[in-house]
């Protein structure tokens, strides 16, 4: 069975919308196998977002996901990967369409971080390299 990484990043633990977040992927049909909250270390960071490094967006991401505590789940399904990604809506909360995660939550707060709530894997590879780093 396939299994995605969800992450409800700071800004959606900070603004309660965690119980939200998490109840949409259940209502959609996906089982939910592991959840926690966690504060994060910069070395998971580090691994978890190693594609964006030397990228200019970099160094305030690793800096907002360090600012609180997040709450780590895995998502189990056929095509769950795909199916979270639709539920969260494309990375720009502004633009993000109304009815997904980001577009019914997010906002451009005019920070040098998107704050866009979550973090969902992008392929099975990325999940499961992720799921080794939050959930060791
Ligand atoms: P994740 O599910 O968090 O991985 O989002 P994503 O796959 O939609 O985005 P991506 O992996 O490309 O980038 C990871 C995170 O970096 C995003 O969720 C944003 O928080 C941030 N980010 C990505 N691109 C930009 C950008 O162009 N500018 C800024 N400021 N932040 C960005
Ligand atoms: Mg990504």
């Amino acid at each position: 069975i396939e299994r995605t990484l969800v992450l409800v990043k700071p800004d959606g633990v900070v603004r309660k919308l965690s119980g939200e977040i998490l109840a949409r992927v259940e209502a959609k049909g996906y089982t939910l196998a592991e959840l926690k909250k966690v504060t994060a270390t910069r070395e998971q960071l580090q691994a978890h977002y190693a594609e964006h490094e030397g990228k200019p967006f970099y160094e305030p991401l690793v800096e907002f996901m360090l600012s609180g505590p997040v709450v780590a789940a895995i998502f189990e399904g056929h095509r769950v990967i795909e199916g979270f990604r639709a539920l969260a809506g494309t990375t720009d909360p502004t633009t993000a369409a109304p009815g997904t995660i980001r577009g019914d939550f997010g906002r451009d707060w005019g920070l040098k971080v998107q704050q866009n709530l979550v973090h969902g894997s992008d392929s099975v590879e990325s999940a499961e390299r992720e799921i080794g780093i939050w959930f060791a």
